[in-house]
């Protein structure tokens, strides 16, 4: 095993670690242990990122697909913050089965947990009812997560030993699930060295903890670490199992993405438009803010949700669209996905246009503003990186590559949108992403297969971040 020096540590992190050490009422060095422990019980490939993927073949996931998690109550004072924990799992739209101790059964009923939870409450592990088919062993397996609160001296020692003499132990013996426990009590307890050595020997077979805190005790006048975790911080700390937090690559970063076509009015009634969906712009949207940006999405009009925690701002024309992108700035990223319309009507009626004798009128074109290039060449406020995207019904490559000079951007996302593909309006892209260093006309191109148009948008907010990160 390496040993590692505490004292090589950064100060920040060091401080810390003691801070964290002394709350918990451990040595620094047995501290170093949990969270290294902690560390490996949640690898990406031991906890399940999302809970369903783990369950064992052949048992039933919940039917509601939440996450299910079987909660133990030991029979310490603390039970009766259990029913509270209760309900704050359930806030967190999280499934809780109860199992009552014996010893529990003393502080609080199963009848409350039950009302809590809306679930049948479990206590005997010789209950003919539940047993036919070694319910103990459903109870351990029918879930993402054990959470033992509180976590008596007792329990913690018939666990350090593998003991299986009722529902709560051997429910944990045949678990093959995390397991969260929440100890809790008194100082003396917690501090016995024999409490210590099944703790410390918990640990070691990968089981978690939250708490004990320290703080007054129901004993009169007794105060030390003992306490059990609030249920807030309980919850909390089982919900980070079940659903570990993602990274958040692009979190402080302000990311811009237009979608959707334009509208260019003829008359009030009559417009030009295009069959862009939006849908890979908005998904994007979706993908930068998952990421942990914060994105302003600028739209033409599209008959789409609109992504949460995205700031939506709705335009009609290439001119409206481009006064709010300017309006949008600084931002880091700028990701050009609308397809604007390149030209409007010259005259815009103001009245509906009438059919007369006269003929057939003609429609004057004339260009609207290119918004890539204008926001690509912009002195002072042209963002770090901008991406257009080049929708081609043919020679994509090299009209892409003359766009990414032309425009001056940074990247090009270029797909074909010939109707034969289905892109326009489908959910389905094949794209090709061009990369220019600087000004030169050195371009790379990276041809991706076939994607959802969300895959497109995670892998190119990947690619964004792994930019971003080079470049700050
Ligand atoms: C009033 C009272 C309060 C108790 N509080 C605790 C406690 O907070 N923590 C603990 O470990 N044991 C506590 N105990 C002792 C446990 O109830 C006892 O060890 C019991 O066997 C635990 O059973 P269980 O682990 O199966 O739930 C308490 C006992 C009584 C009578």
């Amino acid at each position: 095993m390496a040993n590692l020096t505490i004292r090589k540590l950064d100060d920040a992190v060091r401080d810390e670690l003691r801070l964290r050490a002394a709350r918990s009422g451990r040595s620094v060095e047995d501290e170093v242990r949990v969270i290294l422990g902690e560390a490996v019980t949640r690898l990406p490939s031991e906890v399940p990122a999302t809970v369903s993927a783990q369950r064992p073949h052949g048992l039933p996931a919940s039917a509601s697909g939440l996450a299910r998690l079987t909660l133990i109550i030991g029979g310490g004072i603390a039970a009766y913050k259990a029913l509270d924990l209760i309900r704050r799992l359930k806030e967190r739209r999280i499934e809780v089965r109860c199992v009552l101790t014996k010893a529990a059964q003393q502080f609080v009923t199963p009848l409350a947990a039950s009302a809590l939870s809306h679930e049948r409450v479990y206590t005997d592990l010789f209950d003919a009812e539940s047993e036919f088919d070694a319910g103990h062993i459903r109870l351990a397996r029918e879930c993402d997560l054990i959470v033992v609160a509180p976590a008596t001296a007792d329990l913690i020692a018939k666990m350090a030993h593998g003991h299986a003499d009722d529902l709560a132990s051997a429910i944990l013996l045949a678990a093959n699930r995390p397991i969260l426990l929440a100890p809790a009590m008194n100082p003396l307890m917690w501090n016995n060295a024999a409490t210590r050595r099944n703790v410390l020997q918990l640990r070691r077979d990968g089981i978690l903890t939250v708490g004990p805190n320290a703080g007054e005790m129901a004993e009169a006048g007794e105060a030390g670490v003992g306490r059990m975790a609030e249920p807030t911080e309980i919850a909390a700390a089982a919900e980070h199992i079940l659903r570990p937090p993602q990274p958040r690559p692009l979190a402080g970063k302000r990311v811009l993405i237009t979608a959707g076509p334009t509208h260019e009015a003829i008359d009030p009634v009559r417009y030009i438009a295009n069959r862009s969906s939006g849908k890979q712009g908005f998904a994007i949207a979706t993908a930068a803010r998952s990421a942990g940006a914060e994105v302003v999405l600028v739209s033409g009009p599209v008959d789409l949700a609109e992504p949460a925690g995205v700031s939506v701002i709705s335009v009609e024309s290439a001119r409206d669209m481009l006064h709010r992108v300017e309006a949008a700035l600084p931002v880091d990223v700028a990701i050009f996905a609308a397809a604007v319309a390149d030209w409007r009507v010259a005259n815009e009626g103001e009245q509906k246009l009438k059919k007369t004798a006269a003929g057939v009128p003609s429609l004057q074109l004339v260009e609207n503003p290119d918004i890539l290039a204008t926001i690509s060449k912009l002195k002072d406020k042209r963002p770090p990186l901008v991406i257009g995207f080049a929708a081609e019904t043919e020679h994509l490559i090299e009209n892409a590559k003359a766009k990414i000079v032309r425009k001056g951007c940074d990247w090009i996302v270029a797909n074909d949108v010939s109707p034969t593909t289905g892109v326009m309006g489908g959910d389905r892209n094949t794209v090709h992403l061009l990369t220019r260093e600087g000004e030169g006309e050195d371009i790379s191109v990276d041809s991706w297969p076939v994607m959802t148009k969300e895959q497109v948008a995670t892998e190119l907010v990947a690619r964004i971040a792994g930019a971003v990160e080079t470049k700050s």
